[in-house]
């Protein structure tokens, strides 16, 4: 397998995994409409790895039938989605006409061009709100959000494709960035790592913590935290999968140790060896108390396992902000 179309590839987790295959010599495609992204961490990866990208801008929810590369592809790596569950509730046929008509567009591209793999990004938010320590795969899957929803639909559309072969990965909470910080998730990102980051470098920004009368051992929510880099190998392993399996397949990808927001903060204030204030406010509707992957298919089917803790992910952080001129 050695030419791979990457949907989204300009994004963030996109980019992780461009970069990933370059390095081991695949040939990559990305196709990005850069609603979200632009050229520049693409830009950076080509500097890195001295490799060019073939780039295609296109939306996924256009007319795809004069859609042609030159060569084969092998398979696809679909991350191309709109992601924030606040906005998917306001926003909620955007989202399903960006996600859900969008795989559906992309699969039946793939299928006209006889390219039978693909392997999906997809979200623990098909799991909604659950009280079970960790999530498996054969959790009921009852998501709360449109923007779960979407991810849901999409897996619906990759399993009912007759003769396509196709892994669904149900990413936890993704964090961290490539090792040598050189590019990275959006800096001003409203999720909690960039929020913590952001109000470390910048004494002036009060980070702000929602809900500490959850049902945990400090009263806010757990999260399962899974690096970038371990995330993209998942894929990479998931594309070996495709060789040898065929049909439908989802698999939760975590490290299966969950933090409450408060240890988070603390993990960083070791590393950094200074206090990060923060504030308590109101809950936010729609937040889960906890979200713990149990990966425990991935390590047995795919030979996938995290190998990256928090002091990683906090070390990659540190340095990309500081490379973003963060000090
Ligand atoms: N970041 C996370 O923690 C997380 C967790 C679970 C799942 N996911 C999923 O992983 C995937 C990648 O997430 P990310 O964090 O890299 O997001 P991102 O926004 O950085 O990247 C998504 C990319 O897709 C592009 N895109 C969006 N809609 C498109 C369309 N219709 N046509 C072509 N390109 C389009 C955007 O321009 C962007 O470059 C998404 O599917 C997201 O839902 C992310």
């Amino acid at each position: 397998m050695k030419t791979i179309l990457i949907t989204g590839g300009a994004g963030y987790i996109g980019s992780h995994m461009v970069h990933y295959l370059l390095k081991r010599d695949f040939q990559v495609i990305v196709l990005d409409n850069f609603s979200n992204s632009d050229m520049s961490r693409l830009e950076k990866i080509q500097g890195i790895t001295g490799k060019k990208i073939e780039v295609v801008e296109k939306d996924l929810t256009d007319d795809l039938e004069k859609l042609k590369f030159t060569g084969d592809i092998d398979a696809i790596i679909h991350f191309a989605a709109l992601k924030s569950v606040p906005e998917s509730m306001e926003k909620p046929l955007e989202y399903y006409l960006n996600n859900v008509y969008g795989t559906l567009n992309l699969t039946k591209w793939a299928m006209d061009n006889d390219i039978r793999k693909i392997v999906f990004s997809s979200t623990c938010a098909v799991y909604g709100d659950v009280s079970f320590e960790v999530l498996t795969e054969s959790t009921p899957t009852n998501p709360l959000s449109v923007y779960g929803k979407t991810k849901l639909f999409s897996e619906k559309i990759l399993e009912d494709t007759p003769s396509l072969n196709a892994v669904s990965l149900r990413y936890f909470n993704v964090v961290g960035n490539i090792e040598s910080g050189e590019f990275g998730d959006d800096v001003y990102s409203p999720a909690i790592l960039p929020s913590i980051l952001r109000s470390y470098f910048k004494k002036d920004i009060k980070l702000e913590i929602y809900g500490d009368d959850y049902n945990t051992k400090d009263g806010t929510p757990v999260r399962d935290y899974v690096h970038v880099e371990d995330l993209v190998d998942a894929h990479f392993k998931a594309l070996e999968f495709l060789k040898k399996n065929e049909g439908f397949k989802a698999f939760n990808i975590g490290t299966g140790t969950g933090y409450t927001l408060l240890e988070l903060i603390k993990t960083l204030e070791t590393i950094v060896k200074e206090k990060i204030p923060y504030e308590i406010k109101e809950r936010k509707v729609g937040d889960v108390e906890r979200a713990v992957a149990d990966s425990t298919l991935a390590e047995k089917l795919l030979n996938w396992k995290a190998k990256k803790d928090l002091n990683d992910v906090f070390n990659s952080m540190l340095k990309y902000y500081e490379y973003r001129g963060f000090r």
